[in-house]
């Protein structure tokens, strides 16, 4: 076993396009999933896994981001005269999280560039990045599973989820080998955004991994690829295919609920099916969708 990895590495600063105009002053991370900003998801779920150290590297409007990991006094006081404790510690929940720094990208580069940002942070240690818009449901087990595999392999380790051919074009694609063990394969190769034609398989990588420190040297001679921005997936690429002295990338199949908040109609269904499961919204939830679906289908 390799040391415990501590750090985890949530890159929040993308422009959120598809998301305006909500995201013209406020980041995609911080909209809310119910009643918490996505990225109070990405962070518990961090932590759940043993991480106790976040960097979050943000972009313009990166206040609200900040903001929301920080101690609101006068909040907290308004809500303390008034013996609201529920809500008071709701409020507290997201400040003692875990030990929280951030870095700033700068320009919006791509997703590589802004890993690479977590460097001199990171130093030579193994650590997660983990999508700020991009959520696993804490009832299905991911990341505690990525770090066991990095620690077992001393690889760098990827989550792959099976996508429709059709939706392939969204994401990086992993060409796989089998490993003998059950949903841990070994990458031989990646394409960013593959047409459903020339995709290697339906083994699409979502955003969760544990990458050995070796990713920096190899983001900083990585040129912009798709999109014209330094893709983490072009980095990764060559840590596959050149396992001497990277130990190869490896990819942990994840087959849980999974919501893509960066993207609207996946936003729109997470916030309905993790509403559908709370206990003080739920029940009523439920049955006026009931009905909503029942006035859908006899229009
Ligand atoms: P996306 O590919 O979803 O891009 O980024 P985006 O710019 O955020 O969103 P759209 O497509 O314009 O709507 C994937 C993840 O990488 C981060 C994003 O914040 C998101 O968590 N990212 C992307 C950065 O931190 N910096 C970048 O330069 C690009």
């Amino acid at each position: 076993m390799t040391e415990r990895i501590t750090k985890a590495v949530i890159p929040a600063a993308g422009m959120g396009t598809r998301f305006l105009p909500a995201t013209k002053a406020m980041p995609k991370e911080m909209l809310p999933v119910v009643d918490k900003p996505a990225i109070q998801y990405v962070v518990e779920e961090a932590v759940a896994a043993g991480l106790t150290d976040v960097l979050m590297v943000t972009g313009r409007n990166k206040n609200a981001l900040e903001n929301h990991f920080d101690r609101a006094t006068e909040l907290e006081d308004a809500l303390a005269k008034k013996g609201d404790t529920v809500r008071l510690k709701k409020v507290l929940e997201s400040t003692s999280l875990a030990d929280m720094h951030y870095v700033r990208q700068g320009d919006p580069l791509g997703l590589g560039h802004a890993v690479l940002r977590a460097n001199m942070h990171v130093g030579m240690e193994p650590f997660a990045v983990l999508l700020g818009d991009d959520l696993i449901d804490e009832r299905d087990e991911l990341l505690s599973r990525m770090l066991i595999e990095q620690g077992r392999r001393d690889a760098s380790i990827v989550a792959l989820m099976e996508v429709p051919p059709e939706q392939i074009h969204l994401y990086g694609a992993a060409s796989i080998e089998q490993t003998g063990e059950p949903d841990v394969v070994r990458i031989t190769g990646m394409v960013e955004k593959p047409s459903a034609d020339s995709a290697p398989s339906n083994y699409a990588v979502i955003g969760r991994y544990v990458l050995k420190p070796d990713v920096f040297d190899v983001l900083r001679v990585t040129s912009p690829g798709k999109g014209g921005e330094i893709q983490l997936t072009d980095a990764l690429k060559t840590m596959a295919e050149d396992v001497a002295g990277t130990g190869g990338v490896y990819g942990v199949i994840f087959r849980g609920r999974r919501y893509d908040t960066g993207d609207k109609l996946d936003y729109i269904k997470a916030v309905i099916q993790l509403a559908v499961d709370r206990p003080d919204l739920g029940p009523d939830l439920q049955s006026w969708l009931v009905g909503f679906a029942a006035r859908l289908e006899s229009r």
